[in-house]
């Protein structure tokens, strides 16, 4: 999705804002420009394609500066283009950065169209630049005028914004789309993500929905959305620009797979104590509410919504309680029963995804639940803020767009909830305590599963022709096979689905003939018979099949018609999480064979910061 840098310092801004547009890459964009003032000069250049490009661009024709604004661009209105790039320029005076959607720019392009603005792109974002414009004109100042533009702006904005009348001050904005302020000695900064700033500062201010704020060289201002001044907090980050950095890996999504055991390890580390779960992992006033839960609603998007999948076959069969999963682009928009004592879950990496956020903000709205609990990777993230318990998963920054060691992490945080909720719904306390062993023992497992790389580098040749896959679980390692049909497409292009295995004969099995693999996880668990009765209808048809399967389990391929990979989990209550990793191994193989953009496939963006 988009990124925003903004800087003003006493030296040359232009690297500081190129290392900030690098830093933002990861999330997926389309095109990327700048623009700086030189006295009161505006000075712009932008690039369709990647930042190297507008490097060298910025070589060829240098615009030395002290202060100015960047972006990456991931196109919503107008094609990805280099006159649809940002920043977006007004009277050659005031230049704007602009993440999110602006639902009125339609309306709004038509005013300033009568009111004699000419219009050089297709955007929604260069509405602002006119708009802002036209306000100072009216005699505003640039943080006034951009105070009552956004209270024109309907929909989702984080805005940096330069003018060649005040050329000492970048100002900011956001409502919906995260923006941050990067604090430094004599230098000030913005950014839509921290990760933009690492290599400048480690003191940050996160903004408040609909905040404006003043940068300069010397100090900073924040307002309200009414232009009352307001006090935030700055705040120290441990995390350095080295932890993002990709090391001896060939790509971000290989070093987060095998960075999994160590980042469960952490999502679990203080959170277990021998056989129990410490009774404050989620906060002070968790027990006595997570104690008066009697049903779950979570709620989240994508590979987080899988994760949501496989903790609701975790809750019901543990905690005796009921428990729905929905993604959020469809619980926002519905009427949702909520039954008394209703815990709210969202799940979600990055915390910024905006049907999540919305979804949240719907669920709390006339207070129907009786808490929302927020599961996420981002401490400052605006669902962390806005929840009333959190309980992190500590995976570390997560770059691949393709999710992975989040998902893991997840899971463990889930598991954890999950077991919580047992405990306090008087699950036997032998079964809990050996259950607690078996989440414990997830980091180990996943590092033994790790050992599978080679074959599954192997196996990757099988698939890599292919136009389709179909993957198939039951029980809790269905949503397995659905996360790994999701990462197959998503970093391959490779056309895949899946299925639970009984429904294999209620239409999915007309696919099946030599050219449609069809890969299976099969755990050792009471399901096994069930699916192995799935697996021989699929032999029976010609298909050539894949197994993960448990070493306990009982299945013989011919090598020329399959293949058998072995894992030694039991009927662990993690297995799903463990035969999770060969499967994102196997995504990341076959996508390495294609020769595809395994960190940043085509079209997709990491934060989906805009609905
Ligand atoms: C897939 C993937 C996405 C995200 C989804 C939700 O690999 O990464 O499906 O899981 O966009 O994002 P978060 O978890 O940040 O809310």
């Amino acid at each position: 999705m988009c990124g925003i840098v903004g800087a003003v310092a006493d030296r040359e801004v232009g690297p500081i804002l190129i290392a900030g547009l690098q830093a933002l890459e990861y999330r997926g964009y389309d095109s990327a420009g700048l623009a700086v003032l030189q006295g009161s000069a505006l000075e712009r250049r932008r690039t369709q394609g990647k930042v190297r490009e507008l490097e060298q661009l910025l070589a060829a024709e240098p615009a030395p500066a002290r202060i100015g604004i960047a972006h990456t661009r991931w196109a919503t209105h107008g094609v990805p283009s280099t006159r649809n790039a940002h920043p977006h320029v007004s009277s050659d005076l005031v230049s704007v950065v602009h993440n999110g959607i602006i639902e009125n720019h339609e309306a709004l392009r038509r005013e300033l169209q009568d009111a004699g603005y000419a219009f050089s792109s297709e955007t929604d974002t260069e509405v602002i630049a006119h708009l802002v414009d036209a306000l100072q004109r009216e005699g505003l100042d640039l943080v006034q005028a951009v105070v009552r533009a956004t209270q024109r702006l309907h929909g989702a904005y984080a805005i940096a914004v330069l003018s060649a009348r005040e050329p000492d001050r970048v100002v900011g904005a956001r409502r919906g789309s995260p923006l941050v302020v990067g604090v430094g000695l004599g230098e000030h900064f913005l950014g839509s993500d921290v990760q933009a700033l690492l290599r400048v500062t480690n003191r940050f201010i996160y903004l408040d929905e609909g905040d404006v704020v003043e940068i300069r060289r010397d100090g900073y201002r924040i307002f309200d959305a009414d232009g009352r001044p307001a006090a935030r907090d700055v705040r120290e980050t441990d995390l350095t620009a080295d932890a993002v950095e990709r090391g001896e890996y060939r790509h971000y999504m290989l070093k987060e797979i095998h960075e999994q055991p160590e980042a469960v390890a952490r999502t679990l580390e203080g959170r277990i104590n021998g056989t129990r779960i410490l009774p404050n992992v989620f906060g002070v006033a968790a027990e006595t509410l997570l104690g008066r839960v009697r049903q779950v609603h979570i709620v989240a998007c994508g590979t987080s919504y899988h994760a949501g999948l496989v903790a609701r076959y975790w809750i019901e069969a543990l905690a005796g309680l009921p428990c729905s999963v929905e993604v959020a682009s469809e619980y926002r928009y519905r009427d949702v029963v909520v039954p008394a004592d209703t815990l709210f879950v969202a799940v979600s990496q990055s915390g910024e995804t905006a049907d999540t956020l919305a979804a949240l903000r719907a669920g709390k709205a006339g207070a129907r639940y009786l808490a929302a609990l927020a599961v996420c990777n981002v401490p400052e993230s605006s669902l962390v803020r806005e929840s009333d318990l959190v309980l992190m998963t500590r995976a570390g920054p997560e770059i691949g767009v393709a999710s992975t060691k989040a998902f893991t992490t997840q899971l463990a945080a889930l598991g954890l909830l999950s077991l919580e909720l047992a405990r306090l719904n008087g699950i036997d306390t032998a079964r809990y305590e050996r259950l607690v062993g078996e989440l414990s023992a997830l980091p180990r497992l996943v590092a033994e599963a790790l050992q599978l790389e080679p074959q599954i580098a192997i196996l990757a040749e099988r698939f890599v022709d292919k136009q389709h896959a179909l993957f198939l679980g039951r029980g809790a390692s269905y949503p397995i096979a659905v996360e790994a049909a999701l990462k197959l497409k998503e970093i391959s292009y490779i056309h895949a689905e899946a299925y639970p295995a009984g429904e294999l004969k209620h239409g999915p099995l007309a696919l099946v003939d030599e050219h449609m693999p069809v890969l299976a996880v099969a755990p050792n668990n009471q399901l096994l018979e069930k699916l192995k009765s799935n697996l021989e209808e699929v032999r029976a048809r010609g298909g050539e099949l894949f197994v993960i399967a448990d070493q306990a389990v009982d299945v013989k391929l011919d090598a020329d018609r399959g293949a058998v990979l072995r894992l030694n989990v039991g009927d662990s209550l993690v297995a799903p999480a463990v035969f999770n990793i060969p499967l994102q191994l196997l995504a990341y193989h076959v996508a390495v064979l294609k020769g595809t953009d395994v960190d940043q496939p085509r079209n997709l963006a990491k934060s989906v910061t805009v609905e």
